[in-house]
């Protein structure tokens, strides 16, 4: 059932919540300064973002360090288990900072809260947290924060809601002047067996194609020049709501805004479109630069992952991206020792990584969730056979990358200056339209700006140029 309209908050609500947080801030006993740790995707990035906005507004500022800190915030991920391992590894590194300093404040959230039992397990064992919360009452922080303060007592509060909600207007402290993020789309409804995103996200929902619009004008008055368009899976943006645009067509009227470079991630194979490519194809601001995640190169294993396409529509997709779109640089995510993976099977996911020659890639062992069809498959594979299928992969994909890379000396790329080079001042570092980092000589005055380098050299995942206006 599509829905009528994008299901936001009341406006009432994040009003209200805007009122506690200046009530925060007139408190005379609270926190002064604030770390922020983030772990996990953009999405994750951006939801931390938020939390500074909403921080700043309660009166806050950012600590020198983590060490000197009054209030340390930990913004978990939970997609395999090293990354949820090392949030509680320094939850726990934090116990011993408090001991030192009782009137340390400590906060949970994000992704790692919101699994079964996580609420309770934080009150248990993690005495010295003081805010526990998950992704879906972000936008209650400020409440949460202030109820913890004056009453001096812990706080969790977990909401179990698979539906969700959309926050607009929440405060954002944004980590860059030049480039952006916008949510287009909350959730997944891909449930790919081994993932635990759906269940930590929730259910799809769209963000109103004119609030992403408004938002984007606003970014481009205040000088942004590059936006990242999030979502778990781009491509089924609008689908939940009734007469709303299709990703191909909110990207066009994105294209239309001005806005010098538009990236998205993170597009699922099984929708991407003819219209989409077109789209690629003609905007004038679209990077042609495309993340799709291919998991796996052989076809039962696709489909034990629920992945809804095959290795031959993926590579038929990826030879109409490149028919239509020359240039277009690719990169994905791969994972070695999915259950009852063979070694023949695994051989196919090396010969799709050769067979495509993406820029770049991220590989990753298979890591049990729990409450995922996966976690409960037959045939676990050891990690030591994962180990040596996972070494042999990256092998191949950094021989793949120093090929495309060495194709890109002589080209002139456009790059987006970020920052000097920490050890050099005059080499400057920022990201071609590609999104490859491209180092060059040059001074801080071009911080910010989109200039024209000539591509000399390339390193294991670099380029390096010279300017040439
Ligand atoms: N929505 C995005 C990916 C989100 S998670 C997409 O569909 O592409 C980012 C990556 O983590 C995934 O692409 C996948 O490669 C990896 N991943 C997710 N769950 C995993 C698990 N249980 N074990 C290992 N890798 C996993
Ligand atoms: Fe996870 Fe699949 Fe959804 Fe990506 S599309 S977040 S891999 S369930
Ligand atoms: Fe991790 Fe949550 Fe992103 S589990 S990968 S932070 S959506």
């Amino acid at each position: 059932m599509k829905r009528t309209q994008a299901i936001e908050l009341p406006a009432e609500e994040i009003a209200r919540q805007k009122e506690v947080m200046r009530e925060f801030a007139a408190l005379a006993d609270r926190p002064k300064t604030y770390c922020v740790v983030t772990y996990g995707c953009q999405m994750n990035a951006h939801d931390s973002e938020k939390l500074e906005g909403m921080l700043h507004e309660m009166g806050m500022t950012s600590a020198a360090s983590r060490e000197s800190a009054d209030f340390v915030i930990f913004n978990t991920c939970c997609v395999r288990d090293n990354a949820q391992r090392r949030a509680l590894g320094n939850v726990v590194w934090l116990k011993e900072l408090k001991k030192e300093r009782p009137e340390l404040m400590v906060a949970v959230c994000g992704c790692m809260m919101q699994q079964p039992g996580m609420g309770e397990q934080i009150l248990r064992q993690y005495p010295f947290v003081d805010v526990a919360f998950g992704t879906h009452n972000l936008y209650r922080f400020a409440e949460l924060m202030l109820r913890a303060v004056t009453s001096r007592r812990r706080v969790v509060e977990v909401i179990r809601e698979d539906e969700g909600s959309i926050p607009e207007d929440l405060p954002v402290l944004r980590s860059s002047p030049y480039h952006a993020y916008i949510t287009i789309m909350y959730g997944c409804n891909n449930f790919c067996s081994y993932c635990i995103v759906p269940y930590v996200r929730g259910r799809e929902r769209s963000r109103a194609s004119a609030r992403i619009l408004e938002e984007a004008r606003a970014l481009k008055a205040d000088g942004v020049k590059e936006i990242m368009l999030l979502g778990q899976n781009v491509n089924s943006y609008g689908l939940d709501v009734e007469g709303e645009l299709s990703f191909a067509q909110l990207l066009e009227k994105l294209d239309e805004v001005g806005i010098e470079r538009i990236r998205f991630m993170t597009s699922h194979p099984k929708d991407i479109s003819d219209e989409l490519i077109e789209v690629m194809a003609k905007g004038k601001h679209i990077c042609h630069a495309l993340h799709l995640p291919v998991q796996h190169g052989n076809n039962r294993v696709l489909q034990s992952m629920n992945r809804r396409y095959t290795r031959e529509r993926y590579l038929e997709r990826v030879a109409r991206l490149r028919e239509r779109v020359p240039d277009i640089s690719l990169t994905t995510d791969l994972i070695v020792g999915y259950p009852g993976e063979t070694e023949e099977e695994f051989e196919d996911t090396c010969s799709l990584v050769r067979e495509i020659g993406y820029d770049s890639a991220f590989t990753f062992i298979y890591s049990p969730r729990v409450g995922t069809r996966a976690a409960d498959m037959p045939d676990q594979i050891p990690e030591e056979v994962s180990s040596r299928r996972i070494q042999k992969l990256i092998a191949i994909q950094k021989e793949i990358t120093h090929e495309r890379y060495a194709a890109y000396i002589g080209q002139v790329h456009s790059v987006l200056v970020e920052e000097a080079s920490k050890r050099d001042e005059t080499q400057m570092a920022g990201k071609n339209e590609y999104n490859i980092t491209v180092n060059f000589p040059g001074s801080r005055e071009l911080i910010g700006q989109i200039v024209r380098v000539r591509i000399t050299s390339a390193g294991e995942s670099t380029l390096r140029g010279e300017r040439i206006d």
